[in-house]
């Protein structure tokens, strides 16, 4: 996982618990001297190991770290990239573009990114239906980036997950019903 990745944990446990906290999580699942630079890449299982000891320091189940983090990482990574971001004016069309443009835009940024393949189609007005396909099984991540987008347009969203990776299934799907 891309460095940019791990300095949004970073930015959000020092928020919520402070520079003694993410200090101890270093030195507690990441090798000796680590410094996370952006357009790296460090292993997955190190973004794992780090955010379950932010679970397990908040007493909170690794799903719910996750989809908030997700949710944090929205706007850090809008804010990191604006150009990319500020292209789409509404959620709707944001999300209908998250394969074919965002991610499209962060493989020209990045060298060899590990994104995940993201279908999107539109169901009705206020309906739309996502399958999320990825090795790193981060779907509870994508669930919380989904939330901190609608937030960034002020709308109002909730997700349902009917089809998980973590329960067997090929891909997950999330169907989003916007208000
Ligand atoms: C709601 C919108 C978005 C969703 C649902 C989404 C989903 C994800 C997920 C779940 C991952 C983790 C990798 C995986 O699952 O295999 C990821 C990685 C990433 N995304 Fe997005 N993303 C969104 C928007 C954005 C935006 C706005 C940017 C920045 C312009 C961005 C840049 C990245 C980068 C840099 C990575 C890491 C690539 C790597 O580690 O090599 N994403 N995305």
């Amino acid at each position: 996982m891309r460095g940019v990745i791990f300095r949004g944990l970073e930015e959000l446990v020092i928020e919520a618990l402070g520079m003694q906290a993410w200090d101890e999580l270093l030195e507690a699942y990441a090798p000796t001297g680590r410094v996370y630079v952006s357009p790296t890449s460090y292993p997955d299982e190190e973004l794992f190991a780090l955010a379950q000891g932010v679970a397990a320091k908040l007493g909170k189940p690794l799903t719910e770290v996750l989809a908030i983090f997700g949710q944090s990482l929205f706007g850090f990574l809008a804010e990191k990239h604006k150009g990319i971001a500020a292209k789409f004016e509404s959620f709707e069309e944001l999300v209908l573009s998250i394969d074919s443009v965002i991610h499209m835009e962060v493989k020209k940024l990045y060298d060899e990114p590990n994104l995940p393949s993201i279908n999107v189609v539109k169901e009705d007005d206020k309906t739309l239906i996502l399958e999320y396909c990825s090795k790193r099984k981060l779907c509870f991540c994508a669930e919380g980036l989904l939330h901190g987008a609608a937030q960034h347009y002020s709308r109002k969203l909730s997700i349902e997950h009917p089809q998980c990776m973590h329960n067997g299934a090929e891909h997950c799907t999330l169907i989003l019903h916007l208000d």
